[in-house]
């Protein structure tokens, strides 16, 4: 009989956030009629922009028409994506259309491309972090070690000591909401290089930031090119979590060595691999990828981003006039918060389901360290922002 890829079988659940979902399925069942608001979703609430949506619209009935039909060989994205991602995106930073590759979404990205590495080479994961990083480590067998991260730090984390090779970073971040700084990301690039390691810089919420401290790309750092791969998506900046639209950077300039340590250029590769495996994301979505940078989409975009932020701006003053400690939000559509009375991330998950009807995710979701915090999503719609506030303001005000 052929044997199982054994691995598969370490794999928590079939999504971790299932056991919230059950959970909540259950709560439901036993309370019909219970107005459940739920902030604990990581999807979108606002609909695809109408600019977008029309420039979809146009893309469909090409493919319906002879002249204009588009089939396979964009194996790596079509060429106005990619050079409209290379003008808005990396304008000033030298990257090239050759260094981009589009894709179906993030979560795919990140995890496929591992296949680039060595099974030896030793992952770092933050802990707390995305865990779909662990779960793609995990199928593929590697070795994965932890970095913890701290409350006192402010969550950013420490440079290591010893030595990785993969360092998975997520900024602005999910599930903490903070964002690192140019002056925190340069030690990591500094790091990189001075221990050959390569860093996974996973930036889908790059469109939240509004520090002037925070690098909108990795490549901002001198040096990052020669480690750092970067992943964004269109999931959460223009609303395409069902449509499915990524993209990612291999710069020219990393090298690793191959046989006979002799030095490879990972563009190039990666190209083979990727007309091996991938035919190509959708023509009908890069399109609206690509009408996402459209005069006429791009205020529209920004009053959606905007709306999410000025969610995370209102829960975070709620919860802080309520003593509660909050991070992040600021450059992220995250909050980070920490439980009452030291109480377990799903201690507290369940008092906020039964009491007050109101659904977040468990921090330990995220790892160990993500104990008694939980993650509140900003995300939702203002209706379910302002109410869930109302409810647990209501709550604790009889308590201060
Ligand atoms: C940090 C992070 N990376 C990747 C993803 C997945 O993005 P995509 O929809 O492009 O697969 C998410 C989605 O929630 C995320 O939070």
């Amino acid at each position: 009989m052929v044997k199982l890829n054994n691995n598969l079988l370490k794999l928590e659940t079939e999504d971790i956030f299932m056991n919230v979902g059950e959970k909540v399925s259950e709560y439901k069942k036993e309370n019909p009629g219970v107005n459940l608001l739920n902030l604990g979703v990581g999807d979108v609430s606002l609909p695809i922009v109408p600019t977008v949506i029309k420039e979809m619209e146009k893309a469909v009935l090409e493919l319906g028409n002879g002249k204009t039909f588009k089939g396979y060989g964009a194996y790596y994205g079509h060429d106005f994506l990619r050079e409209k991602i290379v003008e808005e995106e990396y304008n000033s930073l030298n990257i090239t259309k050759d260094e981009i590759y589009i894709s179906i979404g993030t979560k795919t990205d990140t995890t496929n491309i591992l296949e680039l590495f060595d099974k030896k080479a030793k992952m770092c994961l933050f802990n707390p972090s995305y865990p779909i990083y662990r779960d793609g480590g995990i199928i593929s067998g590697r070795e994965i070690e932890y970095l913890e991260l701290y409350e006192e730090d402010n969550f950013i984390p420490r440079i290591p000591k010893g030595k990785y090779d993969l360092i998975y970073i997520c900024s602005p971040s999910n599930p903490l909401g903070i964002a690192l700084p140019k002056n925190e990301l340069k030690k990591w690039i500094e790091y990189a290089i001075a221990n050959d390691s390569i860093i996974l810089y996973d930036n889908v919420y790059e469109s939240f930031i509004t520090s002037d401290d925070v690098p909108h790309s990795i490549y901002e750092i001198d040096g990052a090119k020669r480690v750092a791969i970067e992943f964004r998506s269109f999931s959460k900046r223009a609303s395409f979590t069902g449509i499915r639209c990524s993209y990612y950077v291999i710069p020219n300039e990393l090298h690793l060595k191959g046989l006979d340590s002799k030095s490879i250029n990972i563009n190039e590769l990666w190209k083979k691999r990727t007309i091996a495996k991938f035919n190509g994301a959708d023509y009908i979505v890069q399109k609206g990828a690509w009408a996402t940078y459209l005069e006429q989409a791009k205020p529209e975009i920004r009053a959606n981003i905007n709306y999410y932020l000025e969610n995370a701006k209102y829960i975070k003053e709620a919860l802080e006039s309520l003593s509660f400690k909050v991070f992040g939000g600021e450059n992220a559509p995250f909050l980070w918060v920490k439980t009452r009375n030291n109480m377990s991330s799903w201690a507290y998950f369940d008092f906020l389901l039964n009491e007050l009807n109101i659904v977040v995710i468990p921090g330990c979701i995220f790892g160990k360290k993500g104990d008694k915090y939980i993650r509140i999503s900003a995300l939702a719609t203002r209706e379910v922002t302002v109410e869930s506030m109302e409810r647990i303001k209501e709550y604790y005000e009889k308590e201060l």
